[in-house]
């Protein structure tokens, strides 16, 4: 079976050469993408939570599978690079936050989120509990990037593996992994 996404957002092309011009290489992979359209169409109206927003490939992705009574809140500490999401993704269904996202974590005191994709370090390798605790019973939280990469700095491949024990051992969550795209974990809400 070709697994490769079979459906793009209309915006991704334009995102892809803003990019690769300014030198960012740290979007999400396409198949990771067709998951988020995937996971952001099951919940309609849908509340959605990206936390790193790079220059917003994952975002477009998740825009595509919203209907339009969903709303996303995307968060990024780097200013230039959100500035191509602002630019290019006009959707009044998002909502951009320059800043960092532990920050914006600790001091959100808005409703929960159906799905919460932790693309950055809070939310994932620092303010774990907050963001799980943002997520909806029945709701999901969609991390990538696990499977080993050659760039990693000297930790991280413990820092995942640490990561991965801990999601596994809560009571409050079902959680999968895959071995596919960059290494993926998703987590359904039970408690
Ligand atoms: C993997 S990229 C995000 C890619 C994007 N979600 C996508 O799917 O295309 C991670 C982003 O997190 C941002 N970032 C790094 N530290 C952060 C922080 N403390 N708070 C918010 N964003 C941060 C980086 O600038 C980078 O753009």
């Amino acid at each position: 079976m070709d697994d490769s996404p079979q459906r793009f957002p209309a915006t991704l092309p334009v995102l892809r050469a803003a990019a690769l011009d300014a030198g960012f290489a740290m979007s999400c992979d396409e198949r990771t993408g067709s998951l988020l359209t995937v996971l952001a169409a099951a919940c309609p109206g849908g509340r959605v939570l990206e936390l790193g927003t790079g220059v917003g490939e994952g975002t477009a992705w998740l825009l595509d599978g919203m209907d339009a009574a969903s709303h996303l809140v995307s968060v990024e500490l780097d200013a230039a690079v959100q500035a191509i999401a602002r630019a290019e993704l006009d959707d009044t269904r998002v909502t951009f936050v320059t800043g960092d996202g532990g920050e914006w974590l600790e001091s959100y005191d808005g409703p929960p989120f159906d799905l919460v994709f932790a693309d950055t370090w809070p939310g994932k390798f620092t303010h774990l509990e907050r963001a799980l605790e943002l997520v909806v019973p029945g709701g999901m939280y969609l991390i990538d990037d696990l499977l080993p990469q050659p760039n990693w700095p000297d930790g991280h491949g413990a820092a995942v593996d640490r990561l991965l024990a801990e999601l596994a051992e809560r009571d409050d969550f079902r959680t999968v992994r895959l071995s596919w795209s960059t290494g993926l974990l998703v987590a359904a809400r039970v408690g």
